[in-house]
């Protein structure tokens, strides 16, 4: 395991576009695990930017994205497909037909979570998955709870993670109760893993994650098991760790 620590969020995002993009020079078919929320954005501007000068080639890439909300329409802005066109795939040339997002309004989402699962060994399983960390220590949508959940799978948001969303919704009102999100044993699989975080209300999370009992309350504590993880972080989220 390592761990980076950055003086800015811009510079995390510099730092985990470099490495995204050495994977992708050195395996251009790479299977990427993709994340949302605002801690990505600085890396998705970054690849963006290598991509524009010609320093990046996405065609034989193919994606998986952790999560999606459940009953959200894909075009919403909210939704985790619209964030995905709007700060990565429309800008660069990956191909449709290799970006893949759980579908959150499947009839049958435990069905949907299991060929999504099995297109994941299909593809050869995932080069290097990118993670957030919610606050309450959640990666992907997996949520705070007494066991880790292996594959992908419904979820219950707990309250903390629904009020950490309401900032992109209308209201609270607004924020979907149920998501689908990769499970902790898809999580693990990945060859590589790289976990961004950046501003102060995530150092708690960071430090019971890094510092702590590997634990299912803190899902992220479970990373450290993996053989090749790297923790990307901005002053303000590590600021609460003992060993730097
Ligand atoms: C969301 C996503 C996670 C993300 C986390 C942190 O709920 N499901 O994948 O890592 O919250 O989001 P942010 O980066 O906006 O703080």
């Amino acid at each position: 395991m390592q761990t980076h620590i950055f003086s800015t969020a811009a510079q995390v995002g510099q730092a985990t576009a470099m490495l995204i993009a050495a994977q992708l020079l050195r395996k251009p078919d790479s299977v990427l695990g993709l994340a949302t929320g605002s801690s990505p954005i600085p890396t998705y501007e970054t690849l963006v930017g290598m991509y524009r000068t010609g320093l990046l080639d996405f065609s034989k890439a193919t994606s998986f994205n952790l999560d999606e909300y459940v009953g959200i329409d894909p075009h919403h802005p909210c939704s985790y497909h619209a964030f995905m066109q709007e700060h990565l795939f429309s800008h660069i040339n990956i191909k449709p037909e290799n970006v893949h997002i759980p579908d959150g309004n499947a009839e049958d989402l435990t069905a949907a979570a299991k060929k999504y699962d099995a297109s994941i060994l299909a593809s050869g399983g995932i080069d290097l998955q990118l993670l957030g960390i919610g606050r309450n220590g959640h990666i992907g949508f997996n949520e705070p709870g007494d066991h880790f959940v292996y594959g992908c799978h419904k979820v219950s948001l707990s309250e903390s993670t629904i009020e950490a969303n309401k900032r992109f919704f209308d209201s609270v009102d607004a924020v979907p109760r149920h998501a689908v999100s990769l499970g902790i044993g898809s999580i693990m699989q990945a060859r590589q893993v790289l976990l961004i975080a950046t501003g102060e209300d995530k150092a708690e999370a960071v430090r019971r994650a890094l510092e702590e009992d590997v634990s299912p309350q803190w899902q992220a504590s479970i990373l450290r098991t993996h053989p090749d993880v790297v923790f990307l972080l901005d002053e303000a989220a590590a600021s609460q760790l003992k060993h730097r």
